[in-house]
């Protein structure tokens, strides 16, 4: 581990590890080598995160998530976090339910630290099978959720990344991903993004 002071979560929010993760682990890779920013995985392949129940117990007690299961692994990674790079496979035109599972799961993190994701810099990636599967609609989700939780959304800017990267795995998995050259391009222009502005938050940008 590095003592960069910008430090990048990628989530793979897929039970696989092919085309989201392939795609993730990209982004990490690109932030590492281009940036030399320090960065954590996290996926949901093989693990067990379940939905919010809305008991309140979060609320109530303020010491966190009533249910003890995988997003104990996660949680510490996103406070550690400065910058989040959020990356599900389009089910349904949409984020994977998994992704829908940890994003709910964040209520508990934000009960008992109310401003605990303020100024984290978030951007999204979206693997559609299909090439205008709902890779963007996926994509204004994950960006909701940083607006509504005191986050800085980013894409990665016109012509080629406007609101994260949209990427086209043609169901091929992994193989697809890395074939999808203009969706590599688009996970490049995020990063940057995403390191530029994170850094500016950090006081450590140009
Ligand atoms: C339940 C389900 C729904 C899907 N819906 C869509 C969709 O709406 N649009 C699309 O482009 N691909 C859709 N796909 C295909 C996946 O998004 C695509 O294969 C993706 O690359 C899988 O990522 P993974 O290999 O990381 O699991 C769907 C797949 C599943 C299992």
């Amino acid at each position: 581990m590095n003592d960069s002071p910008i430090r990048v979560l990628g989530v793979s929010a897929s039970s696989r590890r092919k085309a989201t993760d392939s795609a993730v682990r990209y982004a990490l890779e690109y932030a590492a080598e281009k940036h030399g920013a320090a960065v954590e995985y996290f996926t949901a392949h093989r693990k067990t995160i379940g939905f919010c129940v809305h008991c309140d117990a979060c609320v109530r007690k303020k010491q966190g998530c009533a249910f003890k299961d995988d997003m104990e692994e996660l949680y510490p990674k996103m406070m550690w976090a400065n910058a989040w790079i959020l990356g599900t496979p389009v089910y349904q035109g949409q984020i994977s339910g998994q992704l829908k599972a940890m994003l709910d799961r964040c209520r508990a993190l934000v009960a008992s630290h109310p401003q605990v994701l303020r100024d984290k810099v978030g951007a999204g990636i979206a693997v559609g099978g299909d090439r205008s599967g709902g890779q963007e609609p996926t994509l204004r989700s994950i960006q909701d959720f940083y607006i509504i939780n005191e986050m800085l959304p980013v894409g990665g800017g016109a012509f080629g990344a406007n609101l994260g990267a949209a990427v086209w795995s043609r169901d091929k998995g992994a193989a697809g991903v890395q074939a999808d050259e203009e969706g590599l391009a688009a996970i490049r222009r995020v990063v940057d993004m995403l390191v530029r502005v994170t850094g500016l938050v950090a006081g450590a940008g140009p």
